[in-house]
């Protein structure tokens, strides 16, 4: 049977921070391996993409394997071929599916369909190889995950879901700050407080950042809600992840964000830039998060 990761809880919970583990070594020791040799990981994307697709295809290349891009709506599935086909015959050419799509449901049908591994690259649900990668970066500089309080100030999306996620996996308290309707869906919400997650929920982002160790936002509309941008500015209004809301956080706060990030809008140019933000280190820890991800996988 093939090995997915399709959302974090897929890597078992004595298992993930091993994964973790190996992320750091690997990007310590700038491992490069074989153990994809010989094989081709077909990258799917439905979205657009900067970071998962370069640091994957460099990921791959530096396991010793052969990338293959994809872009879906240049492919027959921008003209209607079925999901179920398309995995159907992917299997019969490739050795792995990383896949950037919108519903979660599809790669669910690339996993019931196909014969081979299935990444998720970003859905509208989640985005768990930037969590590992954002654990990985909190590591680093607090090795006790289970110590620390992260904050979410704003919308209950893919990265939320993702950090949720993260909390049962590592042990993290998550403080979300969401606004009326953009909270995180409530599905997600309790499978996670049943594994164990600690997540709280507040309108108030002061009331979620204080004492945080680290405080992370996202965009107000995600790829896909391009149409609500005027509606989502004027609900978040008061969202901005600014100096005076990362005043309100421990001593040491850093400001985390997945990228790309809308400068004025969800952080001030001021946090974004400054000493306290550790945003490019989260960008380069895709690629060895990743590199360890499918070593779990391949190995
Ligand atoms: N953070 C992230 O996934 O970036 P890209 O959309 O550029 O891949
Ligand atoms: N929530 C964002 C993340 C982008 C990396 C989106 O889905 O567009």
């Amino acid at each position: 049977m093939p090995k997915h990761f399709l959302t974090i809880p897929d890597i078992p919970k004595d298992e993930v921070l091993q994964v973790i583990l190996r992320a750091k070594e690997m990007k310590d020791n700038k491992v490069r391996t074989d153990l994809l040799a010989g094989r081709t990981l077909l990258l799917i994307f439905e979205k657009a993409s900067t970071r998962t697709r370069v640091s994957f295809e460099v990921g791959v290349r530096q396991l010793g394997g052969d990338p293959v891009f994809i872009a879906a709506r240049d492919s027959q599935l921008g003209r209607s071929e079925p999901l179920k086909d398309t995995a159907r015959v992917l299997s019969r050419y490739a050795d792995g599916l990383i896949v950037r799509t919108f519903g979660q449901e599809k790669l669910e049908t690339l996993v019931e369909y196909g014969d081979i591994p299935v990444v998720n690259a970003l859905t509208d649900e989640y985005h768990p190889c930037q969590i590992m990668a954002d654990v990985l970066t909190m590591y680093e500089r607090t090795p006790d995950l289970a110590s620390l309080k992260v904050a979410w100030v704003g919308d209950g999306n893919n990265m939320a879901h993702s950090f949720i996620n993260g909390s049962a996996a590592f042990g993290y308290e998550l403080a979300l700050a969401c606004p009326e309707g953009y909270e995180p869906d409530a599905a997600i919400l309790d499978a996670a407080v049943n594994r164990g997650a600690k997540v709280t929920l507040t309108r108030d982002p002061a009331v979620a950042v204080s004492g945080a160790h680290y405080v992370n936002t996202d965009v107000w509309a995600s790829m896909g809600q391009e149409e609500e941008q005027k509606k989502r500015e004027a609900a978040f209004a008061g969202y901005e992840v600014n100096d005076a809301l990362m005043a309100k956080g421990a001593s040491d706060v850093k400001f985390m964000h997945c990228l790309p990030a809308h400068r004025g809008e969800e952080v001030s140019e001021a946090v974004f830039e400054s000493p306290a933000s550790i945003v490019w280190d989260q960008a380069e820890n895709r690629l060895h998060a990743q590199k360890a991800i499918l070593e779990w996988i391949y190995k």
